[in-house]
């Protein structure tokens, strides 16, 4: 089995800017919580214009973009998503449909929830290898805003919406591991398509301590199978739910700060979103260059978790 490395990247941000002190005026809450618990500054929405969908189509054409490939080299397309606009089509069809890639290739969503990048990558990569092809799309895509519940401070303060894509290539040569895996928990559920109104609940202290538990343990099942080691890695990017959730994991491992890039200040939780978005900011910021090596940790609903060393390639 052929691995995978990064080829081209892109993100979308949804529209409307939402501060803490916003939504201090809805809810019993201050920026002075939200900020020393989580520290989310503001998140995005998206405006009346705009869906998970638009967002995902976005950055998926923004990554093809930047990869320099046509759009009929895309051999597999995986949106991860647990928001998706439609039950049916998946988000990922919207996506083909609207990049014009092929129609005798697999497209489908992935839902494991802020693991489901990470899931998606491997889904790629697996389809890739299987089904033949070179290149594949894989976004991660979240419209949360629809999900919550606004008059909940536990959780409506928490999410937003974005996406982030990027388009991979088999390797023979790259760096490539993963760690995948799930509990079967309810502490973190929405609700499915019927007559209940679908919102987003969480024991989030329980989810605390499976984030700062899952994080490190996946660091170092990673490393103990690839043999790399944390020197060699060149950036970490952890889901963004929780600011505190990464400092501890840092503490924890006695790791580099300098080496875990946060954003939740920015955009809150984006849940599948978060990870790809991260790294769009980091390469547009110069924190992120082609031969790095990247470990790419997601945590969440399931429970799942999930981790990826992966070498970002570059565009051309
Ligand atoms: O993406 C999926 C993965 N999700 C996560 O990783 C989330 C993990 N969990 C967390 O990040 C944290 O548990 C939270 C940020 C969700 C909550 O922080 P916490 O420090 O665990 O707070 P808590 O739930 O223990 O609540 C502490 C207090 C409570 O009040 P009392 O009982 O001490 O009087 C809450 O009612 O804070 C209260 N509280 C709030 N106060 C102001 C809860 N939400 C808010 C709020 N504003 N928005």
């Amino acid at each position: 089995m052929k691995n995978i490395e990064i080829v081209g990247y892109g993100m979308a941000k949804a529209g409307k800017v939402v501060t803490n002190d916003d939504l201090a005026k809805i809810v019993d809450t201050s920026h002075e919580w939200i900020s020393t618990r989580t520290g989310i500054v503001e998140r995005r929405f998206c405006d009346e214009n705009e869906s998970a969908n638009t967002l995902a189509v976005k950055a998926a054409s923004e990554a093809l973009k930047s990869s320099g490939i046509a759009a009929d080299q895309i051999a597999v397309c995986i949106c991860a998503t647990v928001s998706s606009e439609y039950v049916t089509p998946s988000m990922a069809c919207v996506v083909q449909r609207n990049l014009g890639l092929r129609e005798d290739i697999p497209v489908l969503d992935v839902n494991a929830a802020c693991s489901g990048f990470i899931y998606g990558l491997e889904v790629a990569r697996g389809l890739l290898n299987g089904n033949g092809g070179e290149y594949g799309l894989v976004v991660g895509c979240e419209q949360l805003s629809r999900l919550l519940d606004m008059t909940d401070r536990s959780t409506c303060v928490l999410f937003g919406d974005g996406a982030g894509a990027v388009i991979v290539r088999l390797s023979e040569d790259a760096p490539y591991e993963k760690v995948l895996g799930a509990r079967g928990g309810y502490e973190i559920t929405v609700e499915g398509a019927g007559p209940v109104v679908s919102h987003v609940h969480m024991e989030g202290q329980e989810v605390f301590k499976f984030a700062t538990a899952t994080i490190p343990k996946c660091i170092e099942e990673l490393q103990g199978k690839s043999g790399v080691s944390l020197d060699d890695v060149d950036q970490i990017i952890c889901h963004q739910a929780n600011a505190r959730i990464i400092d501890h994991c840092i503490r924890k491992m006695k790791a580099d700060s300098s080496k875990f890039y946060k954003n939740m200040d920015k955009y809150g939780n984006t849940s599948a979103a978060s990870i790809p978005m991260a790294l769009c900011e980091m390469v547009s910021e110069g924190k992120v260059i082609p031969g790095n090596k990247l470990i790419l940790v997601g945590f969440g609903g399931g429970l799942t978790w999930a981790g990826v060393l992966i070498r970002f390639g570059g565009t051309k």
